[in-house]
């Protein structure tokens, strides 16, 4: 619970205090600002609710740190044997030319698959670059003498950023995703790190650091400590002993495959994709190219613990999409939820006012995530909605969707501007029906 109330407290500080004390703001002002902060988080829900919310979104993560602490518990006479040799051998065959070739070759049918079920498909083509982009890192990380500085960086990833990273990102999908979003990643991130908990158990695996320290004749048992690796030099630069105490007494020592590290800033950067836009896409590259590096700076995992805590990653939120993101989405749509952000701004929702624009346009593609997700062919179920909440013959007919009729339907959205101030009327929709139909002649 701690980091949470530090971060509050440090939120609280630089937003409240610092600004009161320079007498910049009254403590009236600051009363008010912290009951809307209330309403805001709140939304309408009753405390209970709210905070049982909290507990439903946050739960599979307890879940796992419960059982990742209760590892140590098991009797070593239960644990399968430790291997130390497999690791390297796969990495050395995965990142060989011909690993990458064969890799590069392995995901060209899942990569046409997607093609199709997405509107644009040229980001998924990049995915063919995934095994290059792996030995790239690679050969960076293992490439390079240490020096202070990429000690700094890879601590600042591995070791603050990574922890950090399910709060922040859990505000931000709160803040900047449709509503019930944050939730789905406590989700996504709970079972993926229980999953890897599993196969750490049933499937030990010896991480780089290990190969460093131990004549390869060494046969390791459950009592051999755990190793901060890369993490010693930081303590070092950072004058403490934090890493290499904690590491040692890690209740799971030989857990190198998969990469939790990895999977969690995969699992973040599928969300950060789904609903941050371009700016979204381009930091997921940065923050996974990053946190990939850096595991592999610090001799904590090989090439192949990472593909694998990508493959588990992107199987969840594939899951978690199918489950919750889509109705999530929907719901965006059709029911113009708000976001965090447009409630503490006092914004109106983003799809408040476009009851005709949906209604002409596919539920489908109105969604943020049209682009990136896998199209669910649900034609009936769709029409069943728009009636229901459009009423059924309130409008023109819709024309077929075509390359281009995107520009077409923005044109309209222009020059019926002024009817969205009362979409809700039978008159303004009438009107702007009349705008449709001229720009569709104008075609
Ligand atoms: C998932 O596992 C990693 C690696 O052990 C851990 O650092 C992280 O805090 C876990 N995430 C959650 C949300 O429990
Ligand atoms: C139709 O739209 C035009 C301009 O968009 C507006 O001036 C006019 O008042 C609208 N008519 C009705 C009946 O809403």
């Amino acid at each position: 619970m701690s980091p949470i109330l530090l971060y509050l407290v440090g939120l609280a500080l630089i937003f409240l205090f610092v600004p009161m004390a320079m007498g910049k703001l009254k403590p009236r002002t600051v009363l008010h600002l912290v009951q809307h902060c209330h309403a805001v988080l709140l939304n309408g829900k009753s405390h209970l609710r709210w905070f049982g919310g909290l507990l439903f979104g946050i739960l599979p993560p307890v879940v796992w740190t419960l059982s990742f602490k209760m590892a140590r518990k098991l009797p070593n006479e239960w644990r399968p044997q430790i291997r130390t040799l497999l690791l390297p051998r796969l990495e050395a065959l995965l990142l060989s030319p011909g690993g990458i070739a064969v890799s590069t070759l392995a995901l060209l049918p899942p990569v046409l698959y997607l093609r199709r079920k997405v509107q644009d498909p040229r980001p998924i083509y990049l995915l063919l670059l995934y095994p290059a982009w792996i030995k790239a890192l690679n050969a960076v990380a293992l490439g390079t003498t240490w020096t202070d500085f990429q000690d700094v960086l890879a601590w600042v990833f591995y070791g603050v950023l990574h922890f950090a990273s399910p709060f922040l990102m859990g505000w931000w999908a709160w803040g900047f995703a449709p509503t019930g979003a944050a939730q789905a990643f406590g989700w996504a991130l709970g079972l993926q790190n229980l999953s890897g908990l599993c196969i750490h158990l049933a499937f030990p695996n010896a991480a780089p650091w290990y190969k460093d320290t131990y004549d390869a004749t060494v046969v390791p048992d459950y009592f051999f400590p755990g190793s901060a690796a890369g993490l010693v030099r930081v303590d070092a630069v950072l004058g403490t002993h934090l890493y290499t105490k904690a590491f040692r007494k890690s209740p799971v020592v030989f857990g190198a495959l998969p990469s939790l590290h990895a999977a969690t800033a995969m699992c973040i950067a599928c969300f950060v994709v789904r609903y941050g836009g371009k700016a979204g896409a381009a930091f997921a590259l940065m923050y996974t190219s990053l946190m990939f590096w850096s595991t592999q700076y610090l001799h904590h995992h090989y090439a192949v613990d990472l593909v694998a805590g990508s493959a588990i990653s992107l199987a969840y939120f594939w899951l978690i999409s199918r489950i919750a993101l889509r109705r999530i989405d929907d719901s965006f749509v059709r029911d113009a939820t708000t976001r965090g952000i447009d409630r503490l701004l006092c914004r109106p929702a983003p799809h408040a006012n476009d009851d005709d624009r949906l209604a002409r346009e596919d539920l489908e593609a109105a969604r943020p995530s049209a682009r990136w997700s896998v199209s669910p062919g649900q034609a009936p179920a769709r029409q069943v909605t728009r009636g229901r909440f459009f009423g059924q013959n309130s409008l023109d007919p819709v024309p077929e969707k075509e390359e281009g009729s995107q520009e077409k339907l923005e044109l309209v959205e222009r020059s019926s501007g002024s009817s969205h101030t009362d979409s809700g009327s039978d008159d303004s929709r009438r009107n702007s029906s009349e705008h449709l139909s001229i720009a569709y002649k104008q075609r």
